[in-house]
C-alpha cells in the first residue's frame, strides 16, 4: 500500500498535470506539514487532528482545497472561508502553466499555507522564491511550518498587490487568490518576457487564469485560460448579502417586462457568464430558489455602486408570454445582461480562450482574440 503522499502524487501524475521537472518537488513536499490541526473540506466537514487524526490524514491528501481560515480569524464570522490549501491539481496545473525552471526568481502573492511556496523552493532554491501573506498570523505559520520542513524563502507579511520591489525584477509572478484588477506593480517588477499567472474574475463571474507575458513596453497582455473559482485577494472581495441588502422590491419602484430569456442560456454557460462578466463586471448574480423547489427560482442582477438591481423570475409552466423581469435603478441591468448575450453570441459564442488582457500603467482592458479588439 502506498503512503497518502505517494498515492496523491501519482494521481496527479496519472491526471497528467506533474510535468517531469515538477515530480521530484512533488515528492519531497508533503502537504499535511502545511495544514492546521483543524480543517475544514470544501462540503463543510470540519476534522480536528487530535480527535480524528485518520481522517485528518485522509483529508489531507485528498485531491480537494482544505479551508484553514474563516472570517479571516475572527471568532464572530459567519463562517467565511478566507485561507485555504489549494487543490492539489490546481496547485499542479499552475505550477506547469507558470512555466518556471530552476533558478528562476519567483513572487508568489498568497502564501496560505506554504505548500505552494514549498514547491517552488524545492524547484528553484529558496533563496529564488519571495511569498506575500496579507494575514498576519498565516504569514507567520506559513514561516514556521516551511522552516519545519528545512525551507527559508522570504515570507513578507502584507499586502501583494504592492509587490515586493526589494526583490525586484522577478521572472515570474504568481497570485493564488482571485483578482479583478491585475495590480500594475506586479508588471512593473517583472522582466520584460517574464510571466505573470494569476486567477481572474469579475464580480459577475469567478474565474479563470489570466496569463500574461510582460512587454517591453511596460505592459502585460495574454489570454485567458482555465476554469478555477479562488477566493478573492481580501480588498477586491464582493461585497456580500447584496439581495437583502439592495433588492427591496415593497418600497421601491421598478419596471416590468418579459422575457423568453432562461437564465440558462447566459449564466449556467461558462463562456457566455465570463463574456457577460467583461461587459458588466461590477454586476452580481444571485440565484434565490423557492422554499423546497428547484424549479421555480429568481436571478438577481445587483450592481452595488448605484443601487441599481433586476430580479428575473422562472416559473416553468410560465412560457407565454415568458419570465417576468423587474428592474429597479438607473442601469436596466436584465436589459444590459441581454444585450451583452447577443453580442456574445454575434461574435461567434467564443470560448474564454478566445479573450485576453492587456494590462498597462493606466488601465487593464479585456479583448477578443486581439489586444486591438477591446471588449
Ligand atoms: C487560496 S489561499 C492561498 C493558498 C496558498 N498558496 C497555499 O499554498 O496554501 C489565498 C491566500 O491569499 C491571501 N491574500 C488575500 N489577499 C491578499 C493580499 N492582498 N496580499 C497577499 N495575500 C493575500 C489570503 O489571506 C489567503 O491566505
Amino acid at each position: 500500500m502506498l503512503p497518502p503522499h505517494q498515492k496523491l502524487v501519482a494521481r496527479l501524475e496519472r491526471a497528467g498535470v506533474l510535468p517531469r521537472h515538477w515530480r521530484t518537488a512533488f515528492t519531497r513536499v508533503e502537504r499535511h506539514h502545511f495544514l492546521p490541526d483543524r480543517i475544514t473540506a470544501p462540503d463543510g466537514e470540519v476534522v480536528d487532528r487530535s480527535q480524528d487524526p485518520k481522517r485528518w490524514l485522509d483529508l489531507a491528501y485528498d485531491d480537494i482545497p482544505i479551508i484553514t481560515q474563516l472570517d479571516d480569524g475572527t471568532e464572530d464570522g459567519s463562517g467565511y472561508p478566507t485561507s485555504s490549501a489549494s487543490q492539489p491539481t490546481i496547485v499542479a496545473d499552475m505550477l506547469s502553466r507558470l512555466d518556471v525552471l530552476p533558478g528562476m526568481r519567483v513572487l508568489e502573492v498568497g502564501t496560505g499555507t506554504g505548500y505552494n511556496s514549498a514547491l517552488l523552493c524545492e524547484l528553484l532554491g529558496e533563496e529564488n522564491v519571495t511569498t506575500i501573506e496579507v494575514d498576519a498570523d498565516l504569514a507567520e505559520q506559513a514561516r514556521e511550518r516551511l522552516l519545519g520542513t528545512g525551507l527559508a524563502p522570504l515570507v513578507v507579511t502584507g499586502d501583494g498587490a504592492r509587490g515586493w520591489p526589494a526583490r525586484a525584477p522577478f521572472d515570474r509572478v504568481i497570485c493564488t487568490a482571485a483578482v479583478q484588477r491585475v495590480p500594475y506593480a506586479w508588471v512593473a517588477q517583472t522582466k520584460p518576457g517574464g510571466r505573470i499567472l494569476t486567477p481572474w474574475g469579475t464580480a459577475f463571474h469567478n474565474g479563470v487564469l489570466a496569463d500574461l507575458r510582460v512587454g517591453t513596453d511596460g505592459t502585460a497582455r495574454g489570454h485567458f485560460e482555465g476554469d478555477v473559482a479562488f477566493m478573492w485577494v481580501r480588498d477586491q472581495r464582493a461585497p456580500r448579502r447584496v439581495v437583502q441588502t439592495h433588492v427591496r422590491p415593497e418600497e421601491q419602484s421598478f419596471t416590468t417586462s418579459n422575457t423568453k430569456l432562461h437564465p440558462y442560456e447566459p449564466i449556467h454557460d461558462f463562456d457566455a457568464s465570463f463574456a457577460i462578466g467583461l461587459r458588466m463586471p461590477t454586476v452580481l448574480n444571485r440565484v434565490e430558489f423557492d422554499s423546497g423547489d428547484t424549479q421555480h427560482f429568481t436571478v438577481h442582477l445587483v450592481d452595488p455602486g448605484t443601487g441599481s438591481w433586476a430580479s428575473w423570475h422562472i416559473d416553468p409552466e410560465q412560457r407565454s408570454p415568458g419570465h417576468e423581469v423587474h428592474q429597479h435603478g438607473p442601469r436596466a441591468l436584465f436589459t444590459e445582461l441581454a444585450d451583452a448575450y447577443e453580442w456574445w453570441r454575434g461574435a461567434g459564442k467564443p470560448a474564454h480562450t478566445r479573450l485576453g488582457l492587456t494590462v498597462s500603467a493606466e488601465r487593464q482592458e479585456a479583448w477578443l482574440n486581439d489586444p486591438r479588439s477591446p471588449v
